[in-house]
């Protein structure tokens, strides 16, 4: 137990790291060693590139990359780069793009571009003086990041505006000040996060120099800065339409389907838990894009599922329609992308997606994302609404029963071949793997 506490561990080298994990961790697990060594890169500046971008990296965890072509989005022809372990999501998204290729495909729209972060501070003075002190510093704090702006600038970006704000209604004593930034094609958090940081050190100071605030011993603290996630200033629509006739097939009505389907959408307005399921969905195709850009999920489905709830109820992100027999699905949501800086262009195979999607500016690439994940919602609806997910789930997740019980190519190709036409499920798959095998001459 106490030689698993371990102090200068980052410090070992990569060997020593596997070697200790090894003998603390994995001694019963005779195949641990190789299967570290055999996920590091062959070549060893690749796997430099990877072993760079976080602490005590060992070796490579594998995701499966792939693309969903025929996405129409603003007349353009896209193929999307995505990178997710779900069996259906890719089928299910290059399903959705070759139905709404057919039908004008997505149309989408930038509705801003802004980001955002705040110095959090106490103060327990009189806000006057604390107003007055911050309209005479504003123009000192505004110069204290001349030179962290200047590319930014040069590129069209830079500081928007910087408020004080009471939150004292929130928390006795609190305020913030609120920075709203333009950073172009980079997502922009470290620069942010710089800014935010080199304002904070100036407030401070400047503060702690202030008479009326040492003469009332009550000089502002700063608690923190940070950006924030929550990007509504940031956001973009897609949507498409098309006659509910156009959903006709020789088993569906496409008028049916079609009120379906908005009573679907309207069910994910009504009811948290099945709005949660729902934007999951929707977050299905938004990550998996997001992750093969090398973008930063987890920033994305935090602000995404704050605005979810913005109303002060979780709810979905996508809506529907029917108008003079016409159905119109769309979605809205903050998205801070970047296709420069950050993992983008140093992560080989991010940079590869971005070459796949024509080299796209920030802007859309959020048009792209949010596509994803209408389309992604759109092909989970569908089926809900009709044959129900499994269907098209197990269809792709047979693999991996298959995988699971070891299956050999040709138990494979039978096992497939036999359940073509048959309800999948692992028991089902078990039964008839074993069945092979007994059978199988030995
Ligand atoms: C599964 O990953 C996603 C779905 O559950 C989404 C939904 O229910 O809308 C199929």
């Amino acid at each position: 137990m106490s030689q698993r506490r371990i102090s200068g561990f980052s410090k070992k080298s990569q060997h020593q790291k596997t070697r200790w994990l090894i003998e603390q961790y994995l001694q019963d697990i005779p195949e641990a060693t190789s299967l570290l060594a055999t996920y590091r890169h062959p070549d060893a500046k690749r796997q430099q590139r990877h072993d760079d971008f976080i602490e005590n990296a060992l070796t490579n965890y594998y995701l499966p990359y792939a693309v969903a072509p025929n996405f129409l989005i603003d007349g353009t022809l896209y193929a999307l780069p995505m990178a997710i372990e779900e069996s259906s999501v890719v089928a299910a998204a290059s399903n959705a793009a070759k139905f709404w290729l057919d039908r004008g495909g997505f149309k989408a729209t930038v509705l801003g571009t802004e980001k955002n972060g705040q110095i959090h501070f106490n103060y327990f003075g009189n806000k006057e003086v604390l107003a007055s002190f911050f309209t005479d510093i504003k123009p000192i704090l505004i110069d204290s990041i001349s030179h962290l702006e200047k590319n930014m600038k040069a590129r069209g970006g830079g500081l928007l505006a910087i408020d004080c704000i009471d939150k004292t209604e929130t928390l006795e004593g609190y305020y913030q000040l609120h920075l709203r930034f333009e950073t172009k094609d980079a997502m922009g958090a470290n620069f942010i996060n710089s800014c935010l940081e080199q304002v904070a050190t100036t407030f401070e100071e400047k503060a702690a120099q202030h008479s009326p605030f040492i003469a009332s011993q009550t000089i502002p603290e700063v608690v923190m800065s940070i950006l924030s996630n929550y990007v509504p200033e940031c956001r973009v629509r897609t949507e498409v339409s098309c006659p509910v006739t156009a959903f006709d097939t020789s088993d569906i009505n496409g008028a049916t389907f079609a009120e379906n389907f908005v009573r679907a959408v309207e069910i994910a307005h009504a009811d948290p838990r099945r709005a949660v399921t729902h934007n999951k969905g929707i977050m299905n195709g938004i990550d998996a894009v997001v992750l093969a850009t090398g973008n930063d999920f987890r920033a994305v489905e935090a602000g995404v599922h704050a605005y979810a709830a913005r109303n002060g109820r979780y709810q979905s992100l996508t809506h529907a329609t029917i108008e003079d027999e016409q159905f119109h699905f769309w979605i809205e949501l903050p998205l801070a992308l970047g296709t420069v800086g950050g993992l983008t262009s140093l992560h080989p195979l991010a940079d590869l997606s971005m070459k796949i999607l024509q080299q796209p500016d920030a802007e859309t690439l959020m048009r792209i994302v949010a596509v994803a994940g209408l389309a992604q919602n759109f092909a989970a609806v569908k089926s809900l609404v009709t044959t129900g997910i499994q269907k098209g789930h197990m269809k792709m997740h047979i693999l991996n029963i298959l995988s699971q019980l070891n299956a050999t190519p040709s138990e494979k190709e039978a096992t497939l071949k036999h359940f073509d036409t048959k309800v999948i499920s692992h028991s089902a798959v078990t039964r008839y793997i074993e069945s092979l095998r007994n059978h199988a001459p030995s």
